[in-house]
């Protein structure tokens, strides 16, 4: 089927750091055709030739090879059209210039603020360019709370079928989150043991190194709690704590994660103020380059109460995971960017090999999502030598998938291509952000009761002492990994 893609927003950050390098690695890879129109608008006024240059740059810029005959092919696939994509006679105008071909599937992508989608839903509409055929992507921030996602989604679904929206979570587009699921449900020896009676807790960590700077504002209206956990740390969770879906059909897949997130617990006061730690950066040092605090940041109001570091202990509750704590956290920040989830097991029954058993560490699971993408099993086994009390020692089996100098596509292209391809199932269905929203609210809200502040935290740490209370008090650790 041939396609057509208009991104409005077409000159923003994310179209021209994320879309534009990502459709031309499909177009490199065969995925999509040379005759396939990519339209970008924008309010901006700018030439083609001024809008080819700046994606040439951001792409050069990242260290893409931009002198082929490919990347000047690609450019010429592009179309720039400066307009106000919310009113109806621009969008007219566009499409019977670019988009005049109905049979022609059409996906559009909402690269801008989610103020505006409606108004260029309805310019869409009164234009005459919303189809059976056509598909529409939207991203994050989607509200900031349950009400404010409905009212955006409202806007969208009554316009559109909900499976015509496309919700995307990056995350759900990394390469080791869809492997997490190979892993799962490949191999028939891990089944048995994903459970409370074999599995200790389990860890996401998701630490980045950047700090809020450059979109301080933005930031700073969210916090880490709805910038990462509402969407990227609950997807994570619920791919690791679903159970296995009949079939990788879209709605098997999102029906199982959206009952993990009906199954947390609730978070009521008592429990918010003993699971949940926020934290905010105060200056430090990363790699040993000095980093300004948070409220000393470009931009900053120095009396921000906004936390860019969150721990929860959060508890699924349904048969397989009862008792199982799950131990979140994400900052900016931190010691270094790494995103990793650990699955520890529990201790043999009996230990014949004494104390040795407690001082080694026992098997983990340890899926990494970054910087490097790994699946890596630690086990116990003896040190080889003639030793006569069997001393053990702790080896790491490889899982991963990938062989050296393959490199994993980045999730824009993975997600791209799966609209190009009508398929959802990385997309995040309504009904399992709106729940998503619901545990988050509830936190959100006891906080604001509490009266809760973020404790500070220096950065180049791994957050606040009280994110290391949070998990030393059930007699565990955080698992911080070499390298
Ligand atoms: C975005 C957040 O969704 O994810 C950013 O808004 C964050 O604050 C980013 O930096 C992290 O994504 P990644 O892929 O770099 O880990």
């Amino acid at each position: 089927m041939k396609t057509d893609v208009l991104v409005v927003g077409g000159e923003g950050d994310l179209a021209l750091r994320k879309l534009y390098p990502a459709l031309f690695a499909l177009r490199q890879g065969g995925w999509i055709d040379g005759d396939m129109r990519i339209v970008a608008v924008a309010r901006k006024s700018l030439t083609q030739e001024a809008f080819t240059t700046q994606v040439t740059a951001w792409y050069a810029d990242q260290g893409g090879e931009t002198g082929s005959a490919e990347w000047q092919s690609f450019l010429g696939q592009l179309v720039y059209a400066s307009l106000d994509a919310t009113t109806a006679d621009a969008m007219s105008e566009l499409r019977r210039r670019h988009l005049s071909d109905s049979e022609r599937e059409l996906v559009v992508y909402l690269a801008t603020p989610p103020q505006i989608f409606a108004p260029v839903c309805h310019a869409m509409d009164a234009a005459g360019l919303v189809r059976d055929n056509m598909r529409i992507v939207v991203e994050k921030p989607l509200g900031d709370d349950l009400e404010s996602f409905r009212s955006i989604n409202a806007d969208l679904t009554a316009i559109f079928r909900e499976d015509q929206v496309f919700r995307i979570d990056h995350y759900l587009g990394k390469e080791t989150v869809q492997n997490l699921m190979a892993t799962r449900f490949a191999n028939a020896f891990l089944e048995p043991l994903w459970n409370n009676r074999y599995v200790d807790n389990v860890q996401i960590t998701v630490a980045e190194s950047i700090g809020a700077g450059g979109r301080w504002d933005f930031y700073d209206r969210a916090g880490a709690m709805r910038d990462m956990v509402q969407n990227h740390l609950l997807q994570i969770l619920c791919i690791v704590a679903m159970e296995p879906p009949a079939h990788l059909a879209p709605d098997d897949v999102r029906n199982e994660k959206r009952k993990v997130l009906s199954c947390l617990r609730p978070m009521d006061d008592h429990i918010v103020r003993e699971n949940t730690v926020m934290g905010q950066y105060t200056a430090g040092a990363i790699g040993g380059k000095p980093v300004p605090g948070y409220l000393e940041e470009e931009g900053a109001s120095p009396k921000s109460v906004t936390e860019t570091f969150v721990a929860i202990k959060a508890e699924i509750d349904n048969w397989r995971w009862a008792g199982v704590p799950f131990y979140l956290r994400t900052g900016k920040r931190l010691q270094r960017r790494m995103a990793e989830i650990v699955v520890e097991f529990k201790d043999v029954p009996h230990s014949i090999f004494g104390q040795q058993m407690a001082q080694c560490c026992g098997n983990r699971l340890i899926i990494r999502l970054q910087p490097d993408e790994i699946i890596r099993l630690e086990m116990l086994n003896k040190q080889p030598g003639l030793g006569e009390d069997l001393p053990l020692r702790s080896v790491s089996l490889d899982l991963s998938f990938q062989s050296d100098g393959e490199s994993a596509p980045d999730a824009y292209q993975r997600l791209l291509l799966d609209v190009l391809r009508n398929n959802p199932t990385l997309f995040v269905r309504a009904d399992e952000v709106e729940q998503a929203w619901r545990w988050i609210d509830r936190i959100q809200e006891a906080w604001a009761r509490l009266g809760r502040h973020p404790q500070h935290y220096i950065a180049g740490s791994w957050g606040p002492s009280a994110a290391y209370a949070l998990i030393a008090r059930d007699g565990r650790s955080w698992y911080e990994s070499a390298r």
